[in-house]
Parts: C-alpha cells; structure tokens; sequence
C-alpha cells in the first residue's frame, strides 16, 4: 500500500464520522506491525465535551481487540470534499499514541509522512514513573 492509498483509506473512514455539531468529518486508519487495520471516526455528542476524535477510536479499538504495537496511523479530515489541508492530530490524540509508540511511529498526512516525535518531542510515558 504507498502512502496515498493508506491517506485514502482515511478519507473513507471519515465518511462514518458522527459530527452533526463541527461538521468536520475526520478518519483515521491505524496499521498494526503485523499488518492488522483498525479504523476510526470522530463521534460528537450533545455534550460537546465527550467527543472522541478518530484517532483515539482507532486506537482503542486496536487495544480492546489485543493490539498494541502499531508502525502507522493515516489521519484524513474535511468539513467538505477537499482534504488537502492536513489534519494534524490533537494533543490528547498524541498522548495516547505516545502509550504504545516510539519516536519513529509514523503519520499520514495529505502533505506527506510525518514522525510522531516531529509533533510531540518530549513526551509524558511510562519511563517518567518507573
Ligand atoms: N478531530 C479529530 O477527530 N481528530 C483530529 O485530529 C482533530 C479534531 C475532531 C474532533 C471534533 O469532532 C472535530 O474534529 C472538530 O474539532
């Protein structure tokens, strides 16, 4: 799979996004290192403060089901047709990755792959409280 086609699995995923409040579809496609996906989508809720951004499905979905070792996410988001503006993942998105990822963990933008430490340098994990 390059790049692109990883990209357009999550602008597929986005078409389940639940986001009646932004209207900003968003998905995300989580590839496992034995090659398993996990896709996910934003849901919004009336309580605007329990939405849970795609990324953070994808990823629980992947840790309910027994997988915790992850070599990609792709991340596609729009409030329309074009998705070319990059959706960088949020600050909690990227906590959590930073649970079960290293510095290398890639991400799928439309503008290309980025690293997980080009976006969270110095993070908070479980070597700060052993
Ligand atoms: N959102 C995501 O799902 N992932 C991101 O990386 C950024 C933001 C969602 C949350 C909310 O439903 C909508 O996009 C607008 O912020």
């Amino acid at each position: 799979m390059t790049d692109n086609e990883f990209f357009q699995f999550a602008v597929r995923a986005s078409e389940k996004s639940y986001s009646p409040y932004s209207k900003f579809k968003v998905g995300a496609v989580l590839l496992t290192e034995d090659g398993q996906i996990f896709t996910g989508c934003n849901i919004e809720n009336a309580s605007y403060s329990m939405t849970i951004c795609a990324e953070r499905t994808a990823i629980f979905k992947a840790v309910s089901s027994g997988f915790t070792d992850f070599k990609a996410i792709a991340i596609a988001g729009s409030s329309g047709d074009d998705f070319s503006i990059p959706c960088v993942p949020c600050g909690a998105c990227l906590q959590v990755l930073s649970e079960f990822c290293n510095d290398d963990f890639m991400i799928v933008l439309s503008d290309g792959v980025h690293k997980l430490k080009d976006f969270l340098p110095n993070r908070f994990t479980k070597e700060n409280i052993s």
